[in-house]
């Protein structure tokens, strides 16, 4: 096990889907059993950008901190609270935001981005990099897994490290390395464009097995027959197996298609069963998680009471360098 720390958050905001397993949640798992330390942090101040309502906030929160325990984040090892019930992420940010330029933010391609879709952007949305700054360098973490899309952020909080330490002296904070898994592309949807929630187009990881057939059938095909040769490598049901058969399964399907042995229909039965044969134990876990909703707000509550110490010894030190305490 490598003695070094990760730190990463998730943001609950909406139901999870085999891109969000598959992208970021088996990535992080498998990162952090390597690690000795690990943080996974419940990001809710960033998810109040996007969702408005206090129920579906409060739903998604406890659905996300479930749902990692079912895909097998062990409470033991890696502390998983929610980013608000430590208040020294917003204490910090305050703190960051006032040696971060305008132009740091104007930079930022996740502002970019919305005002280029002529979407208002919201002073929340506009200092999304530095409360992500905060999140990170409270815990001085060395290792921070994020998507391609979120590098920019990293390197602000690097930037932002810096400057602390320049304008103030010493060492107070420590810039992190963003980690960045290349090998998993892009899932794709039931559609073939990436599998999101915002295209309508995902499986998802907790419906119920029925749910989740229905949308394997659903999965868009070309129109060839049973025993028309089919090339493996532009197919959507094929690059979701892949996902979830060895690579000798994966060598039979593949050439199944290419002798023309097996239709579309077959192809979308084989996957449904090989994602239930990989999935039941996660759905089994996560049934009984959310039968007992109690245990894993426990969860949430005890390493909230452990990062709140991490985070108040840190935050006081940071306090003390810039003279707001003595
Ligand atoms: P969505 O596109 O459904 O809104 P999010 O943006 O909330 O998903 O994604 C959360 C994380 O899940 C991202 O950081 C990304 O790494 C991963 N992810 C989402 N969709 C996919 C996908 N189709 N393929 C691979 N990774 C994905
Ligand atoms: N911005 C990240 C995302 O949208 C979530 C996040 C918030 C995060 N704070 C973080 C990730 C700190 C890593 C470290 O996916």
């Amino acid at each position: 096990m490598q003695k070094k720390t990760i730190l990463t958050g998730l943001q609950p905001s909406g139901a999870l889907h085999l891109g969000n397993y598959f992208g970021s949640i088996l990535p992080n798992l498998e990162l952090s059993q390597k690690h000795e330390k690990s943080i996974i942090f419940l990001a809710d101040l960033h998810a109040l950008n996007s969702i408005q309502d206090k129920k579906k906030l409060k739903e998604y929160t406890l659905d996300l901190a479930t749902s990692l325990l079912a895909c097998g984040l062990n409470p033991e090892h890696t502390l998983m609270f929610k980013q608000s019930d430590v208040p020294a992420h917003s204490e910090l940010s305050w703190i960051l935001s006032t040696i971060t330029p305008m132009g740091l933010l104007e930079r930022s391609h996740a502002y970019k981005d919305k005002k280029a879709k002529g979407q208002e952007a919201t002073a929340g949305l506009f200092g999304y990099p530095i409360l992500m700054a905060s999140d990170i360098l409270l815990y001085s973490p060395d290792l921070v897994p994020v998507g391609k899309d979120q590098k920019q952020h990293v390197e602000i909080t690097r930037d932002l490290a810096n400057k602390f330490n320049h304008i103030y002296g010493g060492s107070t904070l420590k810039a992190p390395e963003p980690v960045i898994s290349e090998e998993v592309g892009v899932v794709p949807g039931i559609d073939g464009a990436k599998m999101s929630k915002s295209y309508n187009n995902t499986i998802p990881l907790f419906g119920t097995p029925k749910e989740i057939q229905k949308r394997v059938m659903q999965i868009v095909t070309d129109s060839k027959g049973v025993n028309d040769i089919k090339d493996p490598n532009t197919c959507n049901i094929f690059a979701l197996a892949k996902l979830f058969l060895s690579e000798e399964e994966c060598k039979q399907l593949a050439k199944k298609y290419t002798t023309g042995t097996i239709g579309y229909g077959d192809a979308k039965k084989l996957l449904f069963s090989a994602i239930e044969k990989y999935m039941t134990p996660f759905w089994e876990k996560y049934t009984e998680l959310k039968n007992n909703p109690q245990y894993v707000l426990d969860i949430l509550e005890k390493s909230a009471n452990t990062a709140n110490s991490i985070a108040n010894r840190h935050i006081e030190k940071i306090k003390k360098r810039v003279g707001l305490l003595s």
